[in-house]
Formats: structure tokens, C-alpha cells, sequence
């Protein structure tokens, strides 16, 4: 049985190897062994094996922030589980072949959609729906705004967006992205400058925003600010440039605007059994029924975790990067 380990902190391809051990025994009552079909590499993966994420574990340390699969054999007392049905991990660690899980650390997602879509669904999804219900009540027709938006999550806040009948203006670096974009749902894609918020009031009819989505931080935040009106919330939820989240005084004081952050651990730390639930019923649906679906730019193997890894730390991609620890999936 296969998974991927970090041995030391630095630049993910150089740093993990692949390691292998005896497959888990039969799952032990309230557990499921799981075969794992699909574990896509996040920025967060990235930050975490170069020793830049919130928190660094002991190594060597088995990695793998989500992945979903299928259950091959159920422990006593599971009933509401069977093999062949589709799991998603709640838990880290899954960049394996094979993962005996406690019950209270899967969720039964629907057999009937994509597996790669679904072992994307823990993390990025679920960050775009609670950003956009979390902070600001939205109404049909009401306006947001966020940058790094070709980005998983930028994906999963244009489709989700539209379904509820809330407009985008998407913010990029790259003007090939302007019409990919628009035929995700994104009513206004626009590349990032200085002259943003002239931009943004123009092709939105000056639309007072309230919302503001923020995965790049530094000089960004303040130029999404700018575009929104008095009293917006800006939500960080990344720092994709590296930097400091900037508002200035004006901002903050005069026009009354705030800045939260978002962390997805954090926020489902709190969270009970029963509202985790509801919230990937939710997501999981609007995967199943296509509303939500992430780009993917290329699979590997366990195998090829060299490659993958280098791949995953390219700009410019085109969509994610994903494991497939037990083989190509359809
Ligand atoms: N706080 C949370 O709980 C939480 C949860 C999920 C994700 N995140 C964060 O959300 C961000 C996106 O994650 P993801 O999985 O959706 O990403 P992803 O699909 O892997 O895409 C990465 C994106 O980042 C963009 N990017 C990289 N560096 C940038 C920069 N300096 N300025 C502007 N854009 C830049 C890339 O744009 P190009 O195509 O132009 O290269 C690409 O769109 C990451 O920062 C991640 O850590 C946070």
C-alpha cells in the first residue's frame, strides 16, 4: 500500500518520497476502508510542505489535506455505509491507496458524480459557499467582488454564485482568462491594476458592492476595496502574493468597511456533526448536479508525485492537479 510522506520542510517535489507498507487489516468496528480515488494538491499543500502554513507537523508526516473515495469494506456496526458507495475524508492524510477511516471522519457523498469533482469538494467548494452566505446577505441581483478568481475556489464562487442569482466581477492577471470565465457564469472578468475600481463602477453600472472575496492579500485587497461600497466586508482567505492585506484609514474609518479572515479548519472546528452535513449535502449537490465543477489540468499516480508536484507549482494553469492513487478514474 502506497502514500506519499513528507520528510522535510522545502520545495514539495524535493521533499516528498514515496513510501510503501503492508495494506490495513479488515476495518474495525465504526471504521471503512476507503480506496482512494482522488486527492487533488492545494496551495495550502504546497504552503504546508514548504513550512509556510499555519502550522508545522512533526516529520515525517503523511500527507494529504482532502481526497474522496470508495468503501470496499465496512466495520460492525456500520449501517448507513456500504461498499461501492462514495466517501469523502473529513480528516488529512490521504494521499494513500488505501485509508481504513472512522466513520465520524467520512462523509457519504453521491455515487453519481465525477470522482475527481468530488475529491475536491472537503475544501474549496465549501470555503466558496460559507464566504458567500457567512458575511453578507446577498440578494438576486446583488453584486461581489474577488480576485484570484480562475482559481479553484474562484470557480466554485462564479458557479455558485449564479445559481443563486448573485453577479461576479472577477479580478485576474491574465486576459486569456476573460472569456473562459464568462463562460463559467462570471458576469464581469477584469484584470487587475490600478485603475480597478474606475473599471469595476463602469462595467457594473456603478454597483454599490458589499462583498468582497480576497485570496491574493497585499496591495489587491485595498484595490477590491476600492471598488466596493460603504460598510463592504472584504473576506481574506488567502495571501497568494505573499504579502500584508493593505486598507487604508479611509477605507476602514470613513466608509465604514471591514477585513475578516477565513480558514476553513477553523470555521468547521466549530461547527456541529449536523451542520457539517447539511453544508457538504449542499455543495455536494451543486457538484452532482454540474453546477460546481473545478478544471483540471492533468492527473498522476502516487508514482509520479515528482512530476505532480512540479506541475502544481506552475503559474498559469489552466485547471488543478490532482492524485489518482489507484489509477486513472472516470
Ligand atoms: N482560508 C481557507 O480556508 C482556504 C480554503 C481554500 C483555499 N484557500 C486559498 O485560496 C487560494 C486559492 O486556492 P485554490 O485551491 O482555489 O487555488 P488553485 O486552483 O490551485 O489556483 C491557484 C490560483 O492562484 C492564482 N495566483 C497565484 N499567485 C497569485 C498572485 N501572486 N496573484 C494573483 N493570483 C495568483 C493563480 O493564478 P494564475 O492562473 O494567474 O497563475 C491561480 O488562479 C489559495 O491561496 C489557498 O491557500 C484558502
Amino acid at each position: 500500500m502506497k502514500f506519499l510522506q513528507l520528510n522535510e520542510f522545502g520545495t514539495p517535489h524535493q521533499v516528498v518520497s514515496v513510501e510503501e507498507e503492508a495494506a490495513p487489516g479488515a476495518p474495525a468496528a465504526q471504521e471503512v476502508q476507503v480506496k482512494m480515488l482522488a486527492c487533488p494538491i492545494n496551495p495550502a499543500e504546497m504552503l504546508l510542505m514548504s513550512g509556510r502554513y499555519a502550522s508545522k507537523p512533526d516529520v515525517p508526516y503523511r500527507l494529504g489535506i482532502e481526497g474522496a473515495g470508495e468503501v470496499v469494506a465496512v466495520g460492525d456496526g456500520v449501517s448507513h455505509l456500504k461498499p461501492g458507495d462514495r466517501v469523502m475524508s473529513l480528516g488529512r492524510q490521504n494521499w494513500a491507496e488505501l485509508i481504513n477511516f472512522s466513520v465520524n471522519h467520512v462523509v457519504k457523498v453521491p455515487d453519481n458524480a465525477d470522482p475527481l469533482q468530488l475529491g475536491m469538494l472537503k475544501v474549496n467548494p465549501a470555503t466558496a459557499w460559507l464566504m458567500l452566505t457567512g458575511y453578507v446577505q446577498l440578494q438576486p441581483e446583488n453584486w461581489l467582488i474577488q480576485n484570484a478568481a480562475n482559481s479553484g475556489v474562484g470557480h466554485a464562487i462564479i458557479q455558485l454564485a449564479r445559481a443563486e442569482g448573485w453577479k461576479t466581477v472577477n479580478v485576474v492577471r491574465r486576459p486569456w482568462l476573460i472569456d473562459p470565465l464568462k463562460e463559467q457564469g462570471a458576469d464581469v472578468v477584469i484584470i487587475d491594476g490600478d485603475d480597478l475600481a474606475e473599471r469595476v463602477a463602469e462595467e457594473t453600472g456603478n454597483a454599490d458592492i458589499k462583498l468582497a472575496i480576497d485570496a491574493v492579500a497585499g496591495a489587491s485587497t485595498r484595490r477590491l476595496a476600492e471598488s466596493c461600497g460603504d460598510g463592504a466586508v472584504v473576506v481574506n482567505y488567502g495571501f497568494l502574493s505573499g504579502n500584508p492585506c493593505e486598507m487604508t484609514p479611509e477605507q476602514t474609518v470613513f466608509r465604514d468597511m471591514s477585513l475578516r479572515g477565513f480558514w476553513l479548519s477553523k470555521f468547521m472546528g466549530s461547527m456541529e456533526r449536523s451542520e457539517i452535513d447539511k453544508l457538504y449535502a449542499t455543495v455536494g449537490g451543486r457538484v452532482a448536479d454540474g453546477t460546481v465543477h473545478a478544471p483540471v489540468e492533468a492527473t498522476y499516480t502516487l508514482d509520479q508525485a515528482v512530476e505532480a508536484l512540479e506541475h502544481a507549482a506552475r503559474e498559469g494553469r489552466k485547471g488543478k492537479i490532482l492524485f489518482t492513487p489507484n489509477g486513472p478514474v472516470t
